[in-house]
């Protein structure tokens, strides 16, 4: 057997109570076989079941450890595949990943992203102006605040020229939005990757302190032409669409509880507390792709086989009640939950955490500080989900400024 013989959940990126096909992963099992884009998979939801796989030294993200019957059912035009078969630290395992990892680690040290603060703070109060600059009636925070602030931000750190962000931009929200023809999508991605490519160049001939400029310095010692290229797209990618899903789940889950929302508005509780219950509850990542057994494994008394695939399930390990109890589908920001996994564990914990936890909390007490009146302009289940197995957040976010 070289997957989950039967499956028994298709995830259907269209779903749209992501929450309760969450539930009913849970309590089908600590490992369920399950079905996305065509691929099977073990499914971890549970919270016990996904700190093992995620830590497992036997469950490998390289993609030559999956059977080649796995492998060949990947769809090259779905939303599993870029991620899977990307040549990044996310893939590598062991002297490959700290080789790819370790000059990162340092740029995005806690340290080093807690001295970005005044920035951040000088690029949020430029969109809050913006908004504030807005005519009356509804606006889409997800498009007007959302989206762009955390693209900013990863911009200046990376150092992506000012004059060319607007297309990276339109580019890279045509491919995360997945909307549109092959056509359209393919445009998308060549535009993308012509952008990313041509700052390396200007980088390599003339550097600059930036991110880029890091990694190119590091081209023929310890980085491959290639690695340069996949790393930076990997880290425009990486450093913002998930942030722009925290940054959405977060205000709605505030506006739709106001009792809640005066606990940090008040100064009874920190902005942090609301950005790690949002990270908890609505995990910007709803499933990740892929680990695979290096040798026959067991999880939870489950038992993976050699060359079989696992997905993590973050959204539904954020409300597991075996780990979370009463407040498990409850936003509470009054006091701390045990810590979630919604960054992953173990040597792939995610590697920009600092700053997405910086922007998430700059962001809310910018938003909410500028606005007194804020309100959602619809009721949070009229929202649409985004339709993606990976992402958990909303297409659109209209609220009314007040
Ligand atoms: C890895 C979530 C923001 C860069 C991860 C993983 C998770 C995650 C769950 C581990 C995946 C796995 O083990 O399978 C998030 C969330 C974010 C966020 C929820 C925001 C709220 C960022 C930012 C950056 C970033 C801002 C930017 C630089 C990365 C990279 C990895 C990673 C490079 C791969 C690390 C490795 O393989 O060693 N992220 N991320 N992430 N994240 Fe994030």
């Amino acid at each position: 057997m070289t997957a989950p013989e039967r499956a028994r959940f298709v995830l259907d990126p269209a779903v749209r109570d992501v929450h309760g096909e969450s539930a009913r992963l849970r309590e089908a099992g600590a490992l369920v076989p399950v079905e996305v884009e065509g691929v099977r998979a073990w499914a971890a939801a549970r919270h016990a079941a996904l700190e093992a796989v995620l830590a497992h030294p036997d469950l490998s993200r390289d993609v030559r450890h999956w059977s080649a019957e796995g492998r060949r059912a990947l769809r090259a035009d779905g939303s599993l595949a870029p991620i899977v078969l990307a040549r990044t630290m996310l893939n590598a395992e062991g002297e490959e990943h700290r080789r790819l990892r370790g000059p990162l680690s340092r740029v995005f040290s806690a340290r080093r992203i807690a001295a970005m603060r005044p920035r951040v703070e000088a690029v949020t109060a430029e969109f809050v102006d913006r908004l504030a600059g807005l005519p009356p009636g509804p606006v889409d925070l997800r498009r007007e605040f959302a989206y762009p602030l955390p693209c900013e931000v990863i911009s200046d750190v990376m150092g992506i020229p000012r004059e060319r962000r607007a297309e990276l931009t339109g580019n890279d929200h045509v491919l995360t939005t997945t909307r549109g023809t092959p056509e359209r999508l393919a445009g998308a991605r060549a535009g993308r990757d012509a952008v990313i490519r041509e700052t390396v160049e200007e980088r390599r001939r003339s550097p600059a302190d930036d991110l880029i400029s890091d990694l190119v310095a590091l081209e023929g010692a310890e980085l491959t032409e290639g690695e340069v290229f996949d790393t930076v797209q990997e880290l425009y990618v990486a450093g913002h669409v998930t942030t722009v899903n925290l940054i959405t789940n977060a205000v709605r889950l505030l506006l739709a509880d106001p009792g809640q929302l005066d606990l940090v508005r008040g100064g009874e509780r920190p902005w942090s507390a609301a950005v790690e219950e949002a990270l908890r509850l609505e995990s910007p990542l709803r499933h990740f792709p892929m680990r695979y057994a290096v040798r026959d494994v067991e999880i939870c008394g489950v038992t993976v086989r050699k060359g079989e695939a696992v997905l993590a399930c973050f959204a539904a390990a954020g409300r597991d009640p075996g780990r979370y109890g009463q407040r498990a589908e409850r936003f509470d920001v009054a006091s701390d939950p045990p810590p979630h996994l919604s960054f992953g564990h173990g040597a792939h914990f995610c590697l920009g955490a600092p700053l997405g936890r910086l922007v998430g909390e700059v962001a809310l007490s910018a938003l909410f500080g500028a606005f007194p009146g804020l309100a959602l302009a619809k009721p949070p289940d009229e929202l649409d989900p985004v339709r993606s197995v990976l992402a958990l957040s909303t297409t659109s976010l209209p609220v009314l400024l007040g």
